[in-house]
Protein backbone atom coordinates (compact mmCIF):
# COMPACT_ATOMS: atom_id res chain seq x y z
CA UNK A 1 0.00 0.00 0.00
CA UNK A 2 1.35 3.45 -1.00
CA UNK A 3 1.08 6.42 2.03
CA UNK A 4 0.42 10.10 0.56
CA UNK A 5 2.13 12.60 2.65
CA UNK A 6 1.39 16.21 1.32
CA UNK A 7 3.97 18.51 2.28
CA UNK A 8 2.56 21.72 3.82
CA UNK A 9 6.11 23.85 2.55
CA UNK A 10 3.54 24.58 -0.56
CA UNK A 11 0.86 25.19 1.26
CA UNK A 12 -0.61 28.74 2.03
CA UNK A 13 1.13 29.70 5.40
CA UNK A 14 -1.53 32.78 5.84
CA UNK A 15 -4.00 29.58 5.79
CA UNK A 16 -2.09 27.14 7.17
CA UNK A 17 -5.51 25.02 9.30
CA UNK A 18 -7.67 25.45 5.99
CA UNK A 19 -5.00 23.96 3.93
CA UNK A 20 -4.61 21.13 5.95
CA UNK A 21 -7.84 20.08 6.54
CA UNK A 22 -8.12 20.21 2.51
CA UNK A 23 -5.47 17.68 2.22
CA UNK A 24 -6.69 16.05 5.54
CA UNK A 25 -10.68 15.59 3.98
CA UNK A 26 -8.66 14.49 0.80
CA UNK A 27 -7.39 11.28 2.08
CA UNK A 28 -4.50 12.16 2.63
CA UNK A 29 -2.28 9.43 5.04
CA UNK A 30 0.54 11.67 6.39
CA UNK A 31 1.32 15.36 6.90
CA UNK A 32 5.00 16.27 6.05
CA UNK A 33 6.39 19.05 7.55
CA UNK A 34 9.17 20.42 6.79
CA UNK A 35 11.75 22.03 8.72
CA UNK A 36 14.78 24.12 7.68
CA UNK A 37 17.19 26.19 9.63
CA UNK A 38 18.97 28.33 7.01
CA UNK A 39 22.13 26.55 7.76
CA UNK A 40 22.13 22.46 6.33
CA UNK A 41 20.03 24.07 3.56
CA UNK A 42 20.00 27.67 2.19
CA UNK A 43 15.97 28.30 3.29
CA UNK A 44 14.36 28.80 6.92
CA UNK A 45 10.61 27.38 7.31
CA UNK A 46 9.08 26.84 10.83
CA UNK A 47 9.60 25.16 14.25
CA UNK A 48 8.26 23.42 17.29
CA UNK A 49 5.58 26.23 18.24
CA UNK A 50 3.95 25.43 14.26
CA UNK A 51 4.32 22.40 14.73
CA UNK A 52 2.56 22.12 18.38
CA UNK A 53 -0.37 24.52 16.25
CA UNK A 54 -0.77 22.05 13.75
CA UNK A 55 -1.13 19.22 16.20
CA UNK A 56 -4.05 21.10 17.67
CA UNK A 57 -5.64 20.82 14.38
CA UNK A 58 -5.48 17.88 12.65
CA UNK A 59 -5.52 14.07 13.05
CA UNK A 60 -3.11 13.27 10.55
CA UNK A 61 0.19 11.65 11.58
CA UNK A 62 2.73 14.18 11.64
CA UNK A 63 6.22 12.80 9.57
CA UNK A 64 8.57 16.15 10.57
CA UNK A 65 11.75 16.01 7.86
CA UNK A 66 14.20 18.27 9.97
CA UNK A 67 16.70 19.83 7.25
CA UNK A 68 19.06 21.07 10.26
CA UNK A 69 22.45 21.13 11.80
CA UNK A 70 22.77 19.69 15.06
CA UNK A 71 19.11 17.55 15.34
CA UNK A 72 19.55 16.31 18.30
CA UNK A 73 19.63 19.64 19.71
CA UNK A 74 15.55 20.54 19.05
CA UNK A 75 14.66 16.66 19.08
CA UNK A 76 13.33 17.22 22.60
CA UNK A 77 11.02 20.57 21.49
CA UNK A 78 9.61 18.83 18.11
CA UNK A 79 8.80 15.25 20.73
CA UNK A 80 6.98 17.93 22.88
CA UNK A 81 5.26 19.56 20.11
CA UNK A 82 3.35 16.18 18.66
CA UNK A 83 5.76 14.64 15.91
CA UNK A 84 4.54 11.47 15.60
CA UNK A 85 7.52 10.72 13.01
CA UNK A 86 10.89 12.52 13.40
CA UNK A 87 13.49 12.27 10.35
CA UNK A 88 16.61 13.52 10.01
CA UNK A 89 19.30 13.74 7.39
CA UNK A 90 22.41 11.33 7.37
CA UNK A 91 24.82 14.24 6.30
CA UNK A 92 23.66 16.69 9.45
CA UNK A 93 24.38 13.96 12.32
CA UNK A 94 27.70 12.65 13.15
CA UNK A 95 26.77 10.32 15.43
CA UNK A 96 23.51 9.24 13.96
CA UNK A 97 22.84 5.90 15.78
CA UNK A 98 22.83 8.60 19.24
CA UNK A 99 20.54 10.76 17.02
CA UNK A 100 18.27 7.93 16.49
CA UNK A 101 18.35 6.44 19.87
CA UNK A 102 17.07 9.44 20.64
CA UNK A 103 14.18 9.94 18.58
CA UNK A 104 13.14 6.50 19.74
CA UNK A 105 13.45 7.12 23.38
CA UNK A 106 11.00 9.55 22.77
CA UNK A 107 8.53 6.81 22.03
CA UNK A 108 8.23 8.77 18.33
CA UNK A 109 9.33 6.68 14.79
CA UNK A 110 12.42 7.55 13.41
CA UNK A 111 13.76 8.27 9.97
CA UNK A 112 16.87 8.81 7.87
CA UNK A 113 17.33 10.96 5.29
CA UNK A 114 20.17 10.93 2.49
CA UNK A 115 20.59 13.58 -0.33
CA UNK A 116 20.50 13.04 -3.82
CA UNK A 117 24.39 13.08 -4.00
CA UNK A 118 24.80 11.00 -0.51
CA UNK A 119 25.26 7.23 -1.39
CA UNK A 120 23.00 4.48 -0.53
CA UNK A 121 25.51 2.31 1.42
CA UNK A 122 25.68 5.16 4.84
CA UNK A 123 22.18 3.32 5.66
CA UNK A 124 23.51 -0.10 5.79
CA UNK A 125 24.39 0.41 9.50
CA UNK A 126 21.25 1.91 10.70
CA UNK A 127 18.46 0.30 8.49
CA UNK A 128 17.72 -1.88 11.41
CA UNK A 129 17.34 0.95 14.14
CA UNK A 130 14.60 3.14 11.78
CA UNK A 131 11.10 3.35 11.07
CA UNK A 132 12.03 5.02 7.50
CA UNK A 133 14.17 5.92 4.95
CA UNK A 134 13.81 8.51 2.93
CA UNK A 135 15.69 9.34 -0.33
CA UNK A 136 15.55 12.88 -1.09
CA UNK A 137 14.60 13.05 -5.25
CA UNK A 138 15.86 17.16 -5.36
CA UNK A 139 18.34 18.87 -3.39
CA UNK A 140 16.50 19.73 -0.05
CA UNK A 141 15.67 23.37 0.46
CA UNK A 142 12.54 24.15 -1.46
CA UNK A 143 9.04 23.26 -2.73
CA UNK A 144 8.55 22.76 -6.85
CA UNK A 145 11.88 21.76 -7.94
CA UNK A 146 13.12 18.85 -10.55
CA UNK A 147 13.13 15.49 -10.24
CA UNK A 148 16.14 13.72 -10.11
CA UNK A 149 16.24 10.74 -11.98
CA UNK A 150 19.34 9.15 -10.38
CA UNK A 151 17.27 8.28 -6.95
CA UNK A 152 15.66 5.46 -9.06
CA UNK A 153 18.46 3.18 -9.42
CA UNK A 154 18.88 4.07 -5.27
CA UNK A 155 15.36 3.42 -4.79
CA UNK A 156 15.87 0.09 -6.23
CA UNK A 157 19.30 -0.85 -4.25
CA UNK A 158 17.27 0.45 -0.59
CA UNK A 159 14.39 -1.62 -1.35
CA UNK A 160 16.25 -4.87 -1.69
CA UNK A 161 18.20 -3.76 1.52
CA UNK A 162 14.73 -3.46 3.30
CA UNK A 163 13.39 -6.53 2.21
CA UNK A 164 16.80 -8.63 2.45
CA UNK A 165 16.55 -7.69 6.34
CA UNK A 166 12.78 -8.52 6.48
CA UNK A 167 12.62 -4.70 7.83
CA UNK A 168 9.52 -3.47 7.80
CA UNK A 169 10.89 -0.05 7.67
CA UNK A 170 8.69 2.96 4.87
CA UNK A 171 10.89 3.45 2.04
CA UNK A 172 9.50 7.20 1.12
CA UNK A 173 10.66 9.75 -1.44
CA UNK A 174 10.67 13.54 -1.50
CA UNK A 175 10.98 16.04 -4.17
CA UNK A 176 9.50 16.79 -7.62
CA UNK A 177 7.13 13.98 -6.66
CA UNK A 178 3.91 14.39 -9.72
CA UNK A 179 1.26 11.35 -11.29
CA UNK A 180 4.50 10.73 -13.85
CA UNK A 181 6.96 10.02 -11.14
CA UNK A 182 5.10 8.50 -8.67
CA UNK A 183 4.86 5.41 -11.13
CA UNK A 184 8.12 5.50 -11.36
CA UNK A 185 9.47 5.61 -8.21
CA UNK A 186 6.54 2.91 -6.60
CA UNK A 187 7.87 0.68 -9.42
CA UNK A 188 11.12 1.08 -7.80
CA UNK A 189 9.54 0.08 -4.39
CA UNK A 190 8.80 3.06 -2.45
CA UNK A 191 6.15 3.50 -0.31
CA UNK A 192 5.44 6.93 1.22
CA UNK A 193 5.29 9.68 -1.64
CA UNK A 194 5.75 13.19 -0.20
CA UNK A 195 4.22 15.69 -2.91
CA UNK A 196 4.30 19.27 -2.16
CA UNK A 197 3.30 21.24 -5.03
CA UNK A 198 1.43 18.82 -6.85
CA UNK A 199 -0.95 18.48 -4.40
CA UNK A 200 -1.69 22.16 -2.67
CA UNK A 201 -0.94 23.46 -6.08
CA UNK A 202 -3.36 21.58 -8.11
CA UNK A 203 -7.45 23.15 -7.74
CA UNK A 204 -8.43 20.25 -6.52
CA UNK A 205 -6.02 18.55 -3.77
CA UNK A 206 -8.40 15.35 -3.24
CA UNK A 207 -8.08 14.57 -7.37
CA UNK A 208 -4.36 15.02 -6.81
CA UNK A 209 -3.99 12.98 -4.65
CA UNK A 210 -6.13 10.41 -6.22
CA UNK A 211 -4.02 10.72 -9.18
CA UNK A 212 -0.99 10.16 -6.93
CA UNK A 213 -2.09 6.86 -5.92
CA UNK A 214 -3.74 5.51 -9.04
CA UNK A 215 0.15 6.30 -10.45
CA UNK A 216 1.40 4.32 -7.86
CA UNK A 217 -0.90 1.36 -7.78
CA UNK A 218 0.79 -1.49 -9.12
CA UNK A 219 -0.07 -4.84 -8.66
CA UNK A 220 2.95 -6.11 -7.23
CA UNK A 221 2.75 -3.60 -3.76
C1 LIG B 1 12.33 19.85 -0.07
C2 LIG B 1 11.29 19.31 0.89
C3 LIG B 1 10.14 18.69 0.22
C4 LIG B 1 9.34 19.61 -0.64
C5 LIG B 1 8.75 18.83 -1.78
O1 LIG B 1 13.42 20.28 0.63
O2 LIG B 1 11.88 18.36 1.74
O3 LIG B 1 9.30 18.03 1.17
O4 LIG B 1 8.30 20.28 0.03
O5 LIG B 1 8.10 19.69 -2.62
P1 LIG B 1 7.72 19.29 -4.11
O6 LIG B 1 6.78 18.13 -4.02
O7 LIG B 1 7.08 20.54 -4.63
O8 LIG B 1 9.00 18.95 -4.81
ZN1 LIG C 1 10.56 17.05 3.01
Amino acid sequence: MILIAPSILSANFACLQEDIKKVEEAGADWLHIDVMDGHFVPNLTIGPPVVAAIKKNTRLFLDVHLMIEKPEQLIPAFADAGADLIGVHSEACTHLHRVVSMIKDYGLKAGVAINPATPVNVLENIIDEVDLLLLMSVNPGFGGQKFIPSVIPKLKTVREMINNRSSKAYLQVDGGITDETARQVAEAGCNVLVSGSYIFGASDAGLAIQSLRNAARLDHL
